[in-house]
C-alpha cells in the first residue's frame, strides 16, 4: 500500500494517527510518501534525532522528496546510495530521502520525483540556518531528471513534486515569478511524460486540478 501526503514541516503531529487517521491504513511493508517540506532533518537537535528514532520503529517506510524547508547541508551529509532504481539518502533504514530527477520502482509502479521550491518568506530566514540556496534545483538536477525520464521512455505511473508545473500553477497563483524556472521545467516534464497521476504540495492547500493533478497538504491519499 502506498499513501501520499503533503508538507510535514517537522511537525510531530503529522505522524499522530488520531490527527491524521489515514496513517492507520499503513502497515508492515507499506509506504508513506511526503511530497516535500519533510523538515525532520532540519534542526539537528536531540529532540529531532529522537523523533527520527521513533519513525524508525514504524512498520512502514517513510519516503520524502525535499521541499523548500529542508536543511540541505545536513541532508547532503548522508551518503549517496541507490534504492529501487534511483539515488537516495537513508536517514534511517525506513526513512528515505528521494532525490530530484529520479525514477523509482515501488510496489511495481514507477515514480518520478523532483523536489525543490522557492521560499517566498526567505527574507525572514537566515542562510545556512533556516534557508538554503539549494531549495531551487541546479542545472545538473534538471538535466538528470530529463535523462532519467528518457531512460524510461518518458513513461511513469506517478509523478511526485513539491512545486507545480506552470500550467497548473497558473490556475492557482498566476503571479509566481520567483519560482518560474522550476514551474517551466515541470511543465516540460508534463508535456513530455505519460503519467497516471501527479501529486504536488508546497502551497498548503488541498485541491484537484484537471489533467490528473492533486495538490496535497495534510490529507493522505492511497494510490
Ligand atoms: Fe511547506
Amino acid at each position: 500500500m502506498i499513501c501520499i501526503t503533503g508538507d510535514v514541516h517537522g511537525w510531530e503531529w503529522r505522524f499522530d494517527e488520531d490527527r491524521c487517521p489515514y496513517l492507520k491504513g499503513l502497515g508492515e511493508g507499506d509506504f508513506l510518501i511526503v511530497a516535500g517540506d519533510f523538515g525532520f532533518v532540519f534542526l539537528n537537535d536531540q529532540r529531532e534525532r529522537n523523533f527520527l528514532d521513533t519513525l524508525a520503529k514504524l512498520p512502514y517506510t517513510v519516503l520524502f522528496i525535499d521541499g523548500n524547508h529542508e536543511n540541505f547541508d545536513t541532508l547532503f551529509k548522508y551518503p549517496l546510495e541507490m534504492w529501487n532504481g534511483g539515488k537516495v539518502h537513508f536517514i534511517r533504514e525506513n526513512v528515505i530521502h528521494l532525490m530530484r530527477g529520479q525514477v523509482y520502482s515501488i510496489e511495481g509502479k514507477k515514480f518520478f520525483t523532483f523536489g525543490g521550491g522557492y521560499s517566498i518568506d526567505k527574507y525572514l530566514r537566515r542562510e545556512g540556518v533556516s534557508w538554503w540556496a539549494e531549495e531551487m534545483p541546479s542545472l545538473a538536477e534538471y538535466e538528470e531528471g530529463m535523462k532519467n525520464l528518457e531512460k524510461h521512455s518518458f513513461k511513469v505511473d506517478y509523478i511526485i513534486t513539491h512545486a507545480a508545473p506552470e500550467s497548473v500553477m497558473n490556475m492557482i497563483f498566476p503571479n509566481h515569478d520567483p519560482e518560474k524556472e522550476l514551474n517551466l521545467y515541470l511543465e516540460r516534464v508534463k508535456q513530455l511524460t505519460g503519467f497516471r497521476h501527479w501529486y504536488f504540495a508546497h502551497l498548503h492547500m488541498e485541491e484537484d486540478y484537471p489533467g490528473n493533478f492533486t495538490m496535497l497538504y495534510t490529507n493522505g491519499i492511497f494510490i
